[in-house]
């Protein structure tokens, strides 16, 4: 399957060049920007900016045919058909965003959700123990459904293969969507919980510890278990874990994320009794039985499902799921991931992507839905100006 790749650089110098595209508003603008009109040192610049319905119409028909023909086969399983062929050489990047709402309304359409999910949380297939299919079921059902994008990880219900509510199967007494599937749970199990609120975070926000204090205050030293209070390890040593300082700087985030997996046992299963407590004697970071280690130093803490998420208090994994669903981070998140889906970037690549195109393209999606779908984040994506005349490798 022919796939395209994004040049990065020419989708950033499409974003500033003058005479192209220039994303609107742009965000905070920075003191010392020089395109900032309001910069004393920049007297008279001022930042181009066209309404993006003109620019849309101002991208080659060519470049929109280029595009749309790279893009097909893995939004919808298939190659352009002559007649819309004739339908992006006449109307470019206009008749693109047409025919982009009318793909998303393909049934193949729901099947790219299903394993774009997949993909991302490396689930599929069933296992005589697990069961891979669930979050790709959800996914699935949710275009069908014209659902918001945030219920993948607030679903109170998983879905079978036909659509069908169903408990998700990891038998906690709440649910959150993909993030209560066993498959994830297993998958992503670990010592301390840090693999599953690791990879919470680099799946649904794009990001990596340590954040900036602003979006996760870190927990007191006093409340953390002795081997994370500190930058150093209690022995004084680098330490056998981690990068081998600064534990405090990233564990006191990392904490407030984990505790809400304590009473998941690596097998992906809740257990109401969990203590969150160091099996003495045992391997540094695991409970009893099958559980892991909570970060918490007090006993109650320790066992408690309640924390805090991007600085906001939650009651357990469902509250986490709510808290990150409706922060800015996650649907800009989506975007960036279903770029590197389908345009085949790198993790790294996609977090790349310029920020001010991502923005737009969320804010474009929620001035139609407050809540956006999959199906809409990704028309806006694959219709924005600066993406569709990006350079391609051939
Ligand atoms: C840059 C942030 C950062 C710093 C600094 C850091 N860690 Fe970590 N720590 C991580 C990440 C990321 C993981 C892995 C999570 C995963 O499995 O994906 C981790 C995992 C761990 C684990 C679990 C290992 C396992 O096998 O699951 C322990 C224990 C740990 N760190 C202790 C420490 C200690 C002690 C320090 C200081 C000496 C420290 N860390 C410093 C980010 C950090």
């Amino acid at each position: 399957m022919k796939r395209a790749a994004l040049v990065i650089a020419s989708l950033a110098l499409a974003a500033c060049t003058a005479d192209v595209y220039t994303p609107r508003p742009k965000l905070e603008p920075h003191p010392l920007d020089p395109t900032n009109p309001e910069n004393p040192a920049a007297p008279g610049v001022k930042k181009v900016t066209i309404p993006i319905a003109d620019a849309r119409a101002q991208v080659p028909a060519a470049e929109a045919l280029a595009f749309a023909r790279s893009v097909a086969p893995m939004l919808v399983g298939r190659a352009l058909t002559p007649a819309e062929r004739s339908e992006l050489d006449a109307g470019g990047a206009v008749a693109l965003r047409t025919m982009l709402e009318r793909w998303v309304e393909e049934p193949a359409f729901a099947e790219t959700a299903r394993d774009f999910i997949s993909v991302k949380l490396k689930a599929s297939g069933a296992s005589a123990n697990l069961d891979g299919s669930l979050p790709g079921n959800l996914a699935a059902y949710l275009v069908k459904n014209k659902r918001p994008h945030a219920e993948l990880i607030t679903s109170p219900v998983c879905r079978d293969r036909m659509g069908t509510a169903i408990a998700c199967d990891s038998g906690a007494p709440f649910g959150a969507g993909v993030l209560t599937t066993r498959v994830f749970l297993a998958n992503n199990a670990g010592r301390f919980n840090l693999k599953r609120a690791r990879t919470v975070l680099m799946t649904f926000a794009c990001s990596d510890y340590p954040l900036t204090q602003a979006l996760q205050p870190s927990l007191q030293r006093a409340q953390l278990i002795e081997l994370f209070q500190n930058d150093k390890p209690p022995d004084g040593t680098s330490g056998a874990f981690g990068n081998g300082h600064a534990c405090y700087t990233c564990h006191s985030q990392f904490g407030a994320h984990a505790q809400p997996f304590v009473k998941f046992d690596s097998d992906g299963r809740w257990q109401a009794d969990a203590t969150g407590l160091q099996l003495p004697g045992g391997e540094q970071g695991r409970s009893t039985g099958k559980l892991f280690t909570s970060h918490m130093a007090d006993e109650a803490a320790a066992k408690s499902e309640a924390s805090q998420y991007f600085g906001q208090p939650v009651a357990d994994l469902a509250g986490e799921a709510k808290v990150l669903s409706e922060h800015p981070l996650y649907l800009e998140c989506a975007v960036r991931s279903v770029f590197g889906y389908v345009l085949s970037l790198s993790g790294s690549e996609a977090n790349a992507l310029p920020y001010d195109v991502i923005s737009e393209i969320v804010s474009e999606a929620k001035s139609r839905e407050p809540e956006p779908s999959f199906a809409r984040l990704v028309v806006e994506a694959f219709s924005h100006p600066s993406v569709v005349a990006a350079k391609r490798s051939p």
